[in-house]
């Protein structure tokens, strides 16, 4: 049996129990190396502080499992939901996103007495939940991997600020420093099925499976490299108005945009590993939408549909490919496949798929009321949570976030 086919048993095997525990224990292990004050600061305001990531993933529990389906139940501290909803308006007022980085008080430690309290409660919860619970559960674990994603894309983001530039943790050596030349491979024309099935959990948004036609075109067989990144650099790519979108174009000109985010004029970028050489074979990544296009339009190309690299990804195994597995700083790495390094910039804006219902109760605002202004990205990062990710999954954000391992795959007509 091949290592890929024990990973796939084991994950099909654990049960939900120990699945939460895990994941639990993977946001408490993400924390280790943090100060309080590393947890918490807020970068900028789309960017949320450690603590409150931690904070928040366990208010989900306390609130959507332990509140409403665990009869005597009491509120680690009644205060806190103000604090650590994020969006429901179901759940009331709450603290401004902006001023998450304003929360000295509770400290880190209040916070890890929180979870450590919640998590005593689900346990003794767990056997005794209703089925509709048991979904929460499955829902609140898929949850919290998306925030520990966040919470690594956060933490870089806060240690960028410094001009210390202190790592968050040692990168292991590269295993693989080659990239495959570029190719385009035809993908299939004509009507396909996208989204997923009703097996299995998906969130709402990847539902129903639907039919949706294809035009002729080719999908490229690898993500654009850094090295390509710095051949549109030199070729002008960021000073030529005509491969820019007018809405990337102004943005570009707003913010002084010339490079990937964490890219330095020196050949070097900063990582989750501190400051480092530019590794060219790598994925490029931490660039926008709006950079992805251009790039895309400089090389006679375009981004794929959400549904060509859906249907080009049906027959990848999601389980492979450069994940998280465990705690620890984590980079694009180069000869990578389908999934893993980086999330991919499709040319699809986040909607619905035709039938689409939210999920009933307060979880119904998970994914339906962003869908306006946001693009999608498919596949899944360095960063993202093994066994987390799948070709119907639909990741978003706006055009112009790039504080995401986001970087892209070519495609053409044919
Ligand atoms: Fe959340």
């Amino acid at each position: 049996m091949t290592a890929l086919l024990d990973r796939s048993t084991a994950r099909a095997e654990a049960t939900l129990g120990e699945r939460l525990r895990a994941t639990r224990k993977l946001s408490l292990d993400l924390a280790a190396p943090l100060s309080d004050a590393d947890a918490t600061i807020q970068p900028f305001p789309d960017a949320s502080p450690a603590k409150w990531h931690l904070a928040h993933t366990t208010w989900f529990f306390e609130t959507f499992i332990l509140r409403d389906h665990v009869p005597g139940y009491r509120l680690f501290d009644e205060r806190w939901p103000f604090l650590f909803n994020s969006y429901y308006d179901g759940e009331g007022a709450r603290h401004a996103r902006p001023k998450r980085g304003m929360l000295s008080r509770p400290s880190l430690d209040e916070v890890r007495a929180y979870r450590a309290h919640v998590d005593e409660a689900l346990d003794g919860a767990l056997s005794g939940l209703p089925p509709a619970a048991l979904d929460l559960i499955e829902l609140g674990i898929n949850h919290e991997q998306q925030h520990q994603e966040l919470f690594l894309t956060d933490i870089l983001a806060t240690f960028a600020e410094n001009p210390l530039e202190p790592p968050y943790d040692e990168l292991s050596p590269a295993a693989c420093f080659a990239t495959e030349p570029l190719s385009f491979h035809a993908g299939r024309e004509g009507i396909v099925e996208i989204g997923a099935t009703e097996d299995g959990f998906a969130f709402d948004a990847e539902r129903p499976r639907h039919r949706i036609f294809l035009a002729g075109h080719e999908i490229a067989n690898r993500r654009v490299t850094n090295g390509e990144w710095r051949d549109f650099i030199a070729d002008g790519g960021y000073a030529t108005p005509s491969l820019w979108l007018s809405d990337g174009w102004a943005w570009l000109q707003q913010e002084g945009i010339g490079a990937p985010l964490y890219w330095r004029a020196d050949g070097t970028e900063f990582t989750l590993g501190g400051r480092r050489e530019i590794d060219w074979a790598a994925p490029v990544t931490h660039v926008s939408f709006y950079e992805a296009d251009a790039f895309a339009r400089w090389s006679g190309a375009r981004l794929p549909t959400e549904a060509e690299w859906e249907d080009f990804a049906a027959s990848a195994d999601p389980m492979v490919g450069n994940q998280l597995d465990q705690a620890g700083a984590v980079v694009p790495r180069p000869g990578g496949g389908v999934f893993g390094d980086v999330w991919e910039w499709t040319a699809s804006a986040f909607l619905p798929h035709p039938g689409f219902a939210p999920a009933e109760g307060a979880v119904g605002e998970y994914n339906g009321k962003f869908m306006s202004g946001q693009m999608v990205l498919k596949g899944a990062s360095c960063a993202t949570p093994r066994g987390h990710s799948r070709a119907s999954y639909r990741n978003f954000f706006p055009p112009a976030s790039r504080w995401q391992f986001t970087g892209l795959r070519l495609a053409r007509d044919a």
